[in-house]
């Protein structure tokens, strides 16, 4: 059933109170809830509709009377009291549910013998019968009763206020939580679990005493988990001023989760892989992720607990601006360049994509079938961008006076993407015009921008122009209201002080304090807007939307050698990435048109030498040198393209790679040298640095398939005594087919056998591989003994492979299959072969018996567009 924002109706009756009681089973499990209810209109009695799926109910009770069958209907989702009494009431239903048995992992699972919830969306109906909507938002308190020696740690959320001993081997313990929530905030975990312990005093002189539980033998591995979350406290503290609320902080790790984690009050759960790490077995990146999930769900405490989304079409009020928040925290932590170039880049490769394509929704949709399939990246990455440009229009702290509104007026309750642009406007008494279609109109803004000079008039003109792509169910756009930061260079490659400019008629001083402006918001609000500098000496270089100001497709009219300047001159680090990346889309999709008319490769010079000085350039940090020397992905370009081309694209990258690798190397050859350390792991920035430079060369010179090289990999394979150098070496040498490439991946596999998460980082290799055949292998992989589709860190590839997987998968675990499912949603932009191949799956997908909801509406909205 499709539910639609328009439709929203504030509910009937809220819940004052929750009692809950859990006695865990092997085979059963008991829930009991008490809930105070009281109508939102006193005296007012409709019926009282509870959302319940897959539960049995085994008693019902209203102001402690049991209620007769005629008093109640029950159906496969809802249970409805069609008369309730005027006024508050309790209700009191028992439900027995079986754990074990769900393998969806929603609503109260198991994982690894541990029991375990995930509530967000809508899994606390698959616990007991409740309003599961986020506006219902109540005081809970969480009984919990279990064996002691199979389950000697019970959680839930806020203060434990009692425990004890039961007969028959049997112990319990007590929860209550001081503030309201809604029910997806709630959860509990049980089980074998020890403790990292440590504790955080925060500014205003409270003790929170922190807790990581894992299985005991993953203790040593919450070190780093335990570092990222005091940096996150301190840094929340720094630039919000937001302070924990509680005594007690818990993080659980468990190994089958469908998400990366999840904001639970006070009791945060995490995939594994976002908390677990040593230096022998994560890499740099995982090493980064954990210190940015951690923060995210940490941050979440403000942007989505104490203020908490009205419905689920709110979903980007909690998740952009806390996508942003653990954003500025990695930035803070780290090079703040190279983060948002991490951070553009996968919003290009994926996000884009998404928005051209069937499944393209605003960041605020306007329906859903299942909501878990708009936990995407529009919702949370475009949605960071949106948050982004509040603060790119107001700065730092016009953006912080706009948050501390947010929680003045909204701490507490449960509200909408409009409170929020209402906080960042009042509290700045600014102007935002259109800006709130960034929430509701779909599609990747392009904007093109012409630029002319008058040296007479001693003038500078930007032209710009906007279209908003046409999308499903919304054909006709708006203009849009874009922040275009804008610097201009000089022929030195210095920054042009801006002091006036010329808008729609009018002279605007752009330094009301009389200090030189570099950087310039300009604020394009129309379909066609011009933007007039004055006092400009000497025809300059533009950079245009420094930081990458707003989530757009930019045309420019740069010629290659204004791309080469910005390039070597640039103020902003990022726009100075941005400009080799511009030159290298255009290179790569000249190239991908000579491809495809058989013509032969030929790489231009300069470009060769581009990248020769970014690599002996002492100067630059060496990150941004690893980032700036990498090509566009496959996905970008391919998303540029009329028809996407994967073999044109990847012949052409490879050509590339390859020819690059046999110019430079020498230059790369001695990267990877002077990069080498024999020091203990750190995880800083400096030493991410030297690490991936010098992976990514030796990357490009492992494309050569040289025997030397494939030699020098194994040495370095050998040597390594970290998983980032390691993992790197190997894939290098497994970039070309071989015995040298099974003799490590045996090597490797046999060294790691016991560690399912390092297993994992084994599979996705071979997975992602794009050596030929690669089909074949990665079935073989299905049968290897490590593989188990129930637990969601592993996917697969290949047409007729993954439409089978995705069948299959279905029945265990919707969330993921219909995740996969996405893979073919963008079948109609490929070549008509692969276009049959996709349709063929997506239609067999479509017949199958028992489909899910989730699966259900990506393929039909897939084949539909
Ligand atoms: N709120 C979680 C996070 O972003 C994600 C939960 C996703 N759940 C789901 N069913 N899709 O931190
Ligand atoms: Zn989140």
């Amino acid at each position: 059933k499709e539910i639609f924002l328009k439709d929203y109706k504030m509910p009937e009756y809220y819940f004052d109170k929750v009692d809950l009681n859990f006695s865990l089973g092997e085979e059963k499990t008991f829930v009991s809830s008490k809930i105070v209810v009281y109508p939102r209109i006193e005296g007012v009695s409709s019926p009282l509709v509870l959302d319940g799926h897959d539960l049995k109910l085994v008693t019902i009770k209203v102001n402690g009377e049991e209620l007769k069958k005629e008093d109640y209907n029950l159906d496969s989702r809802h249970l409805t009291l069609s008369s309730p009494p005027s006024g508050t009431f309790t209700l009191e239903i028992v439900t027995e549910i079986y754990p074990q048995k769900n393998t969806s992992l929603e609503g109260l699972y198991k994982s690894s013998g541990n029991f375990c919830t995930q509530c967000e969306a809508e899994g606390f109906r698959k616990i007991t019968f409740y309003q599961d909507r986020p506006d219902i938002m109540a005081k809970y308190s969480v009984r919990i009763e279990a064996d002691k020696s199979l389950y000697p740690v019970l959680l839930s959320n806020g203060n434990l206020i009692e425990q004890g001993e039961l007969e028959g081997g049997k112990h319990y313990v007590l929860w209550e939580d001081p503030f309201k929530k809604p029910c997806y905030l709630f959860a509990l975990v049980a089980g074998q679990l020890e403790s990292r312990d440590d504790k955080f005093v925060t500014r205003s002189g409270r003790e929170v005493a922190l807790r990581i539980w894992t299985p005991a033998q993953d203790l040593p591995k919450t070190v780093h988990a335990m570092y990222s979350l005091k940096a996150a406290m301190k840094w929340d503290e720094d630039v919000f001023g937001l302070e924990y609320d509680l005594d007690l902080f818990n993080i659980v790790a468990v190994p089958d989760f469908n998400m990366g984690a999840m904001e639970n009050k006070s009791l945060n759960i995490f995939n594994s892989k976002l908390v677990l790490a040593s230096p022998e077995t994560a890499s740099d990146a995982d090493y980064a992720a954990i210190l940015g999930v951690i923060g995210h769900e940490y941050f979440h405490n403000w942007t989505g607990n104490r203020v908490t989304c009205r419905d689920w079409f709110q979903l980007s009020l909690k998740e952009g601006l806390t996508v942003f928040r653990d954003q500025e925290f990695s930035s803070d932590m780290g090079s703040r360049p190279v983060k948002r170039i991490d951070d553009v880049s996968r919003l290009r490769n994926y996000q884009f994509p998404q928005d051209a394509g069937p499944m393209a929704h605003p960041v605020r949709p306007h329906s859903y079938i299942k909501m878990d399939n708009f936990y995407t990246v529009t919702v949370y990455e475009k949605g960071a961008e949106v948050v982004r440009m509040y603060k790119t229009l107001l700065g730092s702290q016009g953006f912080r006076k706009g948050m501390d509104l947010y929680f003045k007026r909204h701490d507490g309750q449960a509200v909408t993407c409009e409170e929020f642009f209402a906080a960042m406007r009042d509290a700045n008494e600014a102007n935002f015009h259109n800006f709130l279609l960034w929430y509701s109109q779909a599609g990747t803004p392009s904007v093109k921008v012409t630029s002319s000079f008058n040296a007479e008039a001693k003038t500078y003109s930007l032209k710009f122009s906007q279209e908003v792509p046409p999308t499903p169910g919304q054909q006709v756009k708006e203009p849009m209201f874009i922040p275009v930061a804008v610097g201009l260079l000089d022929s030195n490659g210095n920054d042009i002080p801006l002091t006036s400019l010329y808008h729609d008629g009018m002279l605007e001083s752009i330094s009301a304090s009389g200090q030189p402006v570099h950087t310039v918001v300009l604020q394009v609000k129309k379909k066609e807007e011009e933007f007039v500098f004055s006092n400009i000496s000497e025809r300059p270089i533009p950079s245009i939307l420094r930081g990458y100001s707003a989530p757009i497709r930019l045309e420019s009219d740069l010629t290659d050698s204004d791309l080469l300047f910005l390039l070597a001159h640039d103020s902003d680090e990022f726009n100075r990435w941005e400009a080799g990346q511009v030159l290298a889309r255009k290179i790569m999709l000249n190239l991908v048109a000579d491809f495809q008319q058989s013509k032969p490769l030929i790489l231009d010079a300069k470009f060769v030498d581009g990248i020769k000085s970014m690599l002996c350039d002492p100067s630059l940090d060496k990150e941004f040198i690893a980032k700036a020397i990498t090509l566009p992905g496959a996905g970008e370009i391919m998303d540029m393209m009329e028809v996407a081309d994967p073999d044109a694209v990847h012949a052409v990258r490879s050509f590339i790679r390859k020819h690059l690798a046999s110019e430079l190397k020498a230059e790369f050859l001695s990267t990877v040298e002077s990069n080498r350390s024999t020091e203990p792991y750190v995880f800083n920035h400096n030493n991410m640095s030297r690490r991936a430079l010098k992976n990514t060369a030796l990357a490009y010179l492992a494309s050569l398939d040289d025997p030397e090289i494939t030699s020098l990999a194994l040495h370095e394979y050998k040597s390594a005594t970290n998983m980032t150098e390691q993992f790197a070496a190997m894939a290098a040498i497994a970039q070309n087919p071989g015995k040298a490439r099974d003799d490590v991946l045996a090597d490797f596999y046999s060294k790691w056998e016991n560690d399912y998460l390092v297993v994992n980082k084994w599979f996705a290799l071979q997975a992602f591989s794009d050596i030929p055949g690669n089909v074949e292998n990665v079935k073989k992989l299905l049968n290897h003994p490590a593989f188990d589709m129930h637990n969601p860190n592993k996917d697969g590839s290949g047409y007729r492979f993954l439409g089978e997987i995705v069948v299959q998968l279905d029945k265990i675990n919707p969330q993921v299959a219909s995740r996969m499912v996405s893979a073919f949603s963008r079948w109609r932009r490929y070549d008509a072969t692969r276009q049959a191949a996709a349709k063929e799956q997506l239609e067999m997908i479509m017949a199958a018996n028992g489909l899910s909801e989730n699966v259900f509406e990506i393929a039909s909205k897939s084949l539909a567009a």
